[in-house]
């Protein structure tokens, strides 16, 4: 009996102390797995930091002066400026794409290099030497930053974030060259309509960027706002583009002939967002940026075009 007993008494000990190591052991399963999971989401969470500190809303707010960046470098990282590179032209030059510059810290999103289309000659360098300048004390979340600048004669340039959401107007029309321009960015296929509420939430970053340049002391004038200067990142958040570069294009016109579209905008700003008072008074203000950017409204809540 007692005999018996001692052993019932042995084998309880023993499952007992099985069963410590078994909970030791299950224990020690899940202390590493948390510090496993642990690990997991604070890598998680750095990388997130890295993505949002090189995002366009990042770059945005960052109020980083813009790095003087050689024309070598835009030459290398655009190879030579090439066609399948360009994402875009207008009233100042054109617009290539490239991922990377050394003069400037990396980026998720990509550079775009603007590139004058003709050589600016002295008084057009010193007229956007001084737009640099005045825009360089700027920054707002959603005006689309200055990154670099390259003020070499024969070839200026500057550089911005690259957008990946496109232009609201390409956006917005959605034309075979708009289309074209999108794939360009990354769009594999064209991206859907923008709803009514993507419209209202870009509408409102741009608004909030030209309340905050007309609030400025001393203040600056857009006056070149439009649905294309409105870019959009790969997010939906809305940028206002180009602030002050109607007057470097003007500058820019002074040293060509072969300038129609920029002489255009010399006496016009983009045709239909015009204010009717600009040919009357030649004079640009807040309220005739008000005007344009009320136009770019119209045409964005309405999807029709500006003229
Ligand atoms: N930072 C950017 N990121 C992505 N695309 C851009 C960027 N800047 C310009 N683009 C593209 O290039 C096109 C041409 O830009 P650009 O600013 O030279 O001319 P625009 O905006 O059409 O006219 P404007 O001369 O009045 O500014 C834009 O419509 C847009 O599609
Ligand atoms: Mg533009």
């Amino acid at each position: 009996m007692r005999a018996e007993a001692e052993a019932a008494a042995e084998a309880a000990a023993e499952a007992a102390e099985a069963a410590a190591e078994a909970a030791a052991v299950e224990a020690a399963v899940a202390a590493v797995a948390a510090a496993e999971a642990q690990e997991a989401a604070a890598a998680e969470a750095a990388a997130e930091a890295v993505e949002a500190a090189a995002s366009v809303a990042a770059l945005a707010a960052a109020a980083a002066p813009p790095a003087a960046v050689p024309l070598d470098e835009l030459i290398a990282a655009t190879e030579g400026f090439a066609e399948a590179r360009k994402v875009g032209e207008g009233g100042f030059g054109r617009v290539y794409r490239c991922d990377a510059l050394p003069s400037l810290p990396r980026v998720a999103c990509g550079f775009a290099v603007k590139t004058a289309l003709v050589g600016v000659g002295a008084q057009g360098l010193a007229e956007l030497q001084s737009e640099v300048r005045t825009l360089s004390a700027a920054c707002h979340r959603s005006l689309l930053p200055l990154l670099g600048v390259c003020l070499a004669p024969a070839r200026a340039c500057l550089v911005y974030p690259l957008c990946r959401g496109g232009s609201l107007e390409d956006r917005l029309y959605r034309a075979p060259a708009a289309l074209q321009r999108l794939h360009m960015l990354g769009f594999e296929t064209p991206p859907p309509p923008l709803s009514a509420a993507a419209r209202l939430r870009v509408l409102r970053d741009a608004a909030s960027a030209l309340h905050y340049l007309h609030t400025l002391s001393p203040m600056i004038l857009h006056r070149d706002v439009s649905a294309g200067n409105v870019l959009l990142d790969e997010r939906g958040n809305g940028y206002l583009a180009d602030v002050g570069l109607a007057r470097a294009a003007e500058a820019t016109a002074g040293s060509s002939q072969q300038v129609s579209h920029l002489s255009t905008q010399r006496l016009f700003g983009k045709l239909g967002y015009m204010d009717p008072i600009i040919p009357q008074s030649g004079q640009a203000s807040a309220l005739t940026d008000g005007y344009a950017f009320g136009i770019t409204l119209l045409v964005a809540l309405t999807g029709r075009g500006a003229v």
